[in-house]
């Protein structure tokens, strides 16, 4: 397994292009399946994650084509083989299951594992489950695969979720756009990730609007037509990429960023004497004059503060000045980093959903393990700023989400490289 070497080595100066959304790849790469005709994305990131379902996609009988050293997915589902997303899969991707909701839809039949646990938290789906119900499936649990038919095709209704969710939201949204007469989604998650998918839905036929508040409203077609969309600005790098001349000092400008990805975050970040600014190119961020002064963080569904940068906001927060609350409001088990931080000199204290970091002077170098996706670039974070070397393990968690991060850490002047394992 690689690992990667990183030196702290002083403020970080220069720009650092940001790729497209893994999360709207994630829901926009299943779309493809709600239409006869060729669905063609651009600004793809290049990620392991996007691999896994390009895999999933195909395992269904799907066409994908990867152009373009990976930014451009040409797709197209006009014959399915399968209808099932099978478990050995899914277990390795959550959002595998966003193939449920499509599947329903167009072929009245979707055989879906249950992802199983994560390192992160449970992960159930009974708020996709509840939500597809309501639309007229019914939905089995057998073997742990969810067996889900809709015989007669789906009927739009009036559904309120319990909660937020992200993915139950695209799965109903996206089996609504076939389902026969309106649906009204109530309490519907509103991340930009969910705008970008009905922009897409809506170049392909669909008829959905209120994307990015609580209510969407979609009148079901009977067909969708294909489209070509470009994949929105991931606003989780965004924000990681933020936290580095944040965390080290100097001057970094995140190209294609935008504000409104991140308003709650860059928020936090001006509260804690960081600097955001809109340039014509993207967002310049700079460290004003000395230690960053710690600021509380709550997580919460978009708008409020994305669950996805707790991990990077830690890091920020061991080197600040004064005690931060961090809680953790979305999974019940994300504060996996903080004992490898403590490794690094960090004073964290974490009680169930709550962790209290107490900011130290400078974090020192170690060797330190990743654990999840945004824990393990949270440790690069730290690593940047830490004096000494710190060697993180087990990358391929980073492979998931985060494409060329040497590169684009080396091109602002970071001691940075990758260590191929053994
Ligand atoms: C999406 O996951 C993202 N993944 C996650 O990003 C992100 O952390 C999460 O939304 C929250 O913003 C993708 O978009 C591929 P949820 P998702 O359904 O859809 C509970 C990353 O690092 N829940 O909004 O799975 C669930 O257990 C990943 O890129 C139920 O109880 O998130 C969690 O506690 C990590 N029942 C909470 O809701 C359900 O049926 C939020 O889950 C569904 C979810």
């Amino acid at each position: 397994m690689d690992s990667i070497l990183v030196t702290g080595n002083g403020p970080l100066n220069g720009q650092i292009p940001i790729a497209g959304a893994k999360n709207a790849c994630l829901t926009l790469m299943p779309a493809t399946l709600l239409s006869e005709e060729p669905l063609t994305l651009t600004n793809a990131p290049r990620l392991s994650d996007i691999k896994t379902m390009t895999a999933l996609l195909q395992s269904l009988g799907a066409e994908v084509s990867s152009l373009q050293d990976g930014q451009v997915l040409a797709m197209s589902s006009h014959d399915l083989t399968s209808h099932t997303a099978d478990y050995e899969i899914v277990r390795k991707m959550r959002a595998s299951n966003l193939v449920l909701g499509p599947l329903l839809a167009r072929f009245g039949e979707a055989i879906v594992s249950l992802p199983g646990g994560c390192a992160i938290g449970a992960r159930p789906m009974d708020l996709h489950v509840e939500g597809l119900e309501a639309l007229g499936a019914e939905i089995e649990l057998e073997d742990g695969y969810l067996h889900a038919r809709a015989p007669g095709g789906l009927k739009g209704a009036v559904h309120e979720m319990r909660f937020a969710s992200v993915g139950a939201t695209e799965n109903i949204v996206m089996a609504a756009t076939l389902a026969k007469g309106t649906t009204v989604l109530k309490n519907a998650a509103r991340e930009p990730e969910i705008v970008d998918l009905v922009e897409c839905l809506r170049k392909m036929g669909a008829q959905i609007s209120g994307e990015g508040t609580s209510t969407i409203e979609i009148q079901g077609v009977d067909r969708l037509h294909g489209a070509t969309h470009q994949v929105v600005t991931d606003r989780i790098e965004l924000g990681t990429y933020m936290l580095a001349p944040a965390i080290c000092g100097g001057e970094v400008e995140l190209l294609g960023g935008r504000m409104s990805l991140v308003d709650s975050f860059a928020e936090k970040l001006e509260a804690a004497g960081v600097s955001v600014s809109e340039t014509s190119k993207g967002l310049k961020v700079a460290r004003k004059n000395g230690r960053v002064r710690s600021v509380d963080v709550v997580t919460e569904p978009f708008p409020g503060f994305p669950t996805d940068l707790q991990a990077q906001m830690m890091a920020l927060m061991c080197t600040a000045e004064g005690t931060s609350v961090l809680e953790e409001r979305i999974f019940e088990n994300r504060f996996m980093h903080a004992p490898e931080l403590v490794r690094m000199g960090a004073n964290i204290e974490v009680h169930g959903g709550t962790a209290t970091v107490t900011g130290v002077e400078q974090l020192k170098g170690a060797p330190v393990m990743a654990t999840d996706l945004r824990a393990s670039v949270s440790l690069i974070l730290a690593g940047l700023a830490a004096e000494g070397e710190t060697t993180v393990s087990r990358v391929y968690h980073l492979d998931r989400g985060y494409e060329h991060v040497v590169r684009k850490l080396e091109g602002v002047g970071a001691k940075i490289e990758r260590i191929k394992g053994q």
